[in-house]
């Protein structure tokens, strides 16, 4: 995810645009970079590292102008390096993007046999020289924008400014947020609200295909055919704050809200429906050497480690090759039995837990090959490992991962769809049928999100508890792990996950009617074995929240709260499981008054031992 703000108006860009790109600073901050029309010229300034890195590359060299474009990078394309650093130029077009572009390997290859030179590695380039090809025709800079939008699949927010127009912005969206506010002479664009809270209250919201054309003189907006369209301009009454967290009151939450679109954005471009395969560039291992893997290791910390026992139950059922899971911190002093044939695959969402990146190093030196599945683009494991499978959710500000989690999620099953058709195990029709399966999470985890108020009156009612259990069963019981996880490290209740089947061997004698016990039970081959745990505990009196599949009728008169869960093929319920236990310890931290973003003895990336 990436911050991108436009000014055009009677003032001097820079400042209003550094001043916008520090208010989206959360949004990504791997690079960033301005461009602005100087004279005859648009002239840019980009630089890796913090947007502070930047405002020192413009001391002393200042940039002076009436309207720019400028630019906070969060990876997905090409390392963090000024040449992959927004704004990009194609002759006198500039441009800075949002989003991921699908097809924009066959679109560069096209434009370099057109005689366009590419300086960079980003899907983004490749935007800049295709609208430039358009005015090139002659084609005004919006009929250019509204053409060559037409010509790319993927999301996209974008603005672009042209020596040719000195005096307009053009911003095009799909996919991507896009507002443009508008004052007394002047008028912004930007991903985010938050970055034009400084000068304007009055914005209106760009609409999927639309396209806008900003100058001082006000905003003309039509759709991607050029047809007039109008929205409502609307008064914003957030304070900046608020803002940075999109009018969620904590990060955490809205990061729980923005994981259909996360979860989206790991699937994106990366499979073939007619193929029925995943397309995974980065993952740095030959089909050849994919097919001859021996063994299959997982290694992590926390809650990537949960992703990866979620992993281990996936790559065995589709992929049928044994796979070891291993928390990072036993594996790396264990001498460990690797082999030079194993596929070493280590989860993170910074990159840059020590233990994890210590296990990575372990492994390689004994010959695995290591591929990582990485949130943070450029971090030192996604520079050190032999593959890549990155998580396309953005920054995750709150210490309790929640959108990495389920992207860690969405990234394994890529990846066991890739190696399970690599490895012969599945066909071109399983590999359909999964997809199918898989494009469908999103819009189910919107279906749960609408259904918040349901966790929040469980919450109400279990929030004063000092204990609580949580059962899993099968692909399920790290989703109990991880529930747990998330419960303990926000509202600092003790909280266990436990495999539901391992009750009678101890944990039964811990339950009392002072013990929430949640039971996740999704309607899979072990549903009622799980049901039978669920009357284990009920008749000792505990309170039970039971998490079952929509429909499920049985337990709603058992336990003492119920919330359904879309249904699903049973792999792929871990997602959907994940999404209110995540509410569900929110919640409960609020009721106590815990700091959900900030909890005590916690950092966001262990970086020591
Ligand atoms: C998860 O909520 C915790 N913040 C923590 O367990 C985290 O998952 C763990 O420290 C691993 O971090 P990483 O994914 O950045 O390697």
């Amino acid at each position: 995810m990436c911050g991108i703000v436009g000014y055009v108006g009677d003032k001097d860009a820079v400042p209003i645009l550094l001043g916008g790109l520090k208010r989206l600073e959360y949004r990504g901050y791997d690079s960033a970079g301005v461009a602005v029309h100087q004279g005859e010229r648009i002239e840019v300034r980009r630089s890796v590292g913090k947007l502070m890195k930047l405002e020192q590359a413009l001391l002393g060299k200042e940039l002076h102008g009436h309207i720019g474009i400028g630019h906070t990078r969060w990876a997905t394309h090409g390392k963090p390096s000024e040449q992959n650093a927004h704004p990009h130029r194609s002759e006198g077009c500039v441009l800075v993007h949002n989003g991921i572009i699908e097809n924009y390997v066959p679109l560069r290859q096209q434009l370099e046999r057109d005689g366009y030179k590419f300086e960079s590695e980003t899907d983004t380039e490749v935007v800049a020289h295709l609208i430039n090809k358009f005015v090139k025709k002659g084609m005004r800079l919006g009929e250019a924008v509204r053409a060559a939008t037409k010509e790319i699949r993927g999301s996209y927010a974008i603005a672009v400014i042209s020596e040719r127009e000195p005096d307009t912005i053009v911003a095009a969206r799909s996919g991507c947020p896009l507002v443009v506010g508008k004052s007394e002479g002047a008028a912004f664009v930007a991903s985010d609200v938050m970055a034009m809270l400084d000068h304007t209250r009055d914005v209106l919201y760009l609409e999927e295909g639309d396209v806008a054309e900003v100058g001082p003189s006000g905003i003309m907006l039509t759709d991607c055919e050029g047809r007039a369209v109008s929205r409502q301009t609307m008064k914003v009454t957030w304070d900046a704050a608020a803002a940075e967290k999109s009018g969620f009151p904590h990060f955490m939450l809205k990061e729980i809200y923005e994981q259909p679109q996360t979860i989206l954005d790991t699937m994106r471009g990366r499979y073939s429906f007619e193929e029925g395969e995943a397309d995974l560039p980065d993952i740095g291992l030959t089909n050849e050497q994919f097919a001859a893997v021996g063994r299959i290791w997982i290694v992590a910390c926390g809650t990537s480690w949960h992703a990866g026992l979620v992993g281990k139950y996936l790559l065995e059922e589709m992929v049928r090759t044994p796979v070891q899971v291993d928390i990072a911190s036993e594996f790396r002093y264990r001498n460990p039995l690797v082999e030079k044939n194993d596929l070493f695959i280590t989860i993170s969402q910074s990159g840059e837990t020590a233990d994890t990146l210590a296990a990575a190093r372990e492994a390689k030196q004994k010959g695995a090959r290591v591929v990582s599945i990485v949130n943070v683009v450029g971090s030192t494991l996604a520079r050190e490992s032999d593959g890549i499978l990155y998580t396309h959710c953005g920054p995750e500000i709150g210490v309790a991962s929640t959108k990495a989690f389920t992207g860690q999620l969405t990234a394994l099953y890529m990846l066991a769809l890739h190696l399970g058709r690599v490895r012969g195990v599945l066909s071109k029709a399983d590999g359909k049928a999964w997809l199918e399966r898989l494009v469908t999470l999103p819009t189910l985890v919107k279906r749960i999100l609408a259904r918040e108020a349901e966790v929040v009156a469980i919450a109400k009612r279990f929030y004063k508890k000092r204990n609580f259990l949580y059962l899993g069963r099968g692909i399920n019981y790290p989703i109990a792990l991880e529930g747990a996880l998330k419960l303990k490290e926000i509202s600092y209740i003790h909280a266990e996950g436990y495999a539901a089947g391992e009750m009678k061997h101890g944990p039964i004698a811990l339950i009392d009617r002072d013990m929430p016990v949640v039971v996740l039970a999704p309607r899979d081959r072990l549903y009622e074995k799980t049901v039978s745990n669920l009357m284990e505990v009920k008749a000792r009196r505990a309170p039970v929240i039971a998490l079952v599949a929509e429909g499920e009728r049985e337990l709603g008169m058992t336990a003492d709260a119920v919330f359904t869960v879309p249904d699903t093929h049973p792999l792929l319920s871990p997602i959907l499981f994940a999404i209110p236990l995540q509410l569900l310890a929110y919640h409960v931290a609020i009721l106590r008054g815990a700091d959900v973003d900030q909890p005590r003895n916690l950092a966001k990336s262990v970086t020591v031992e």
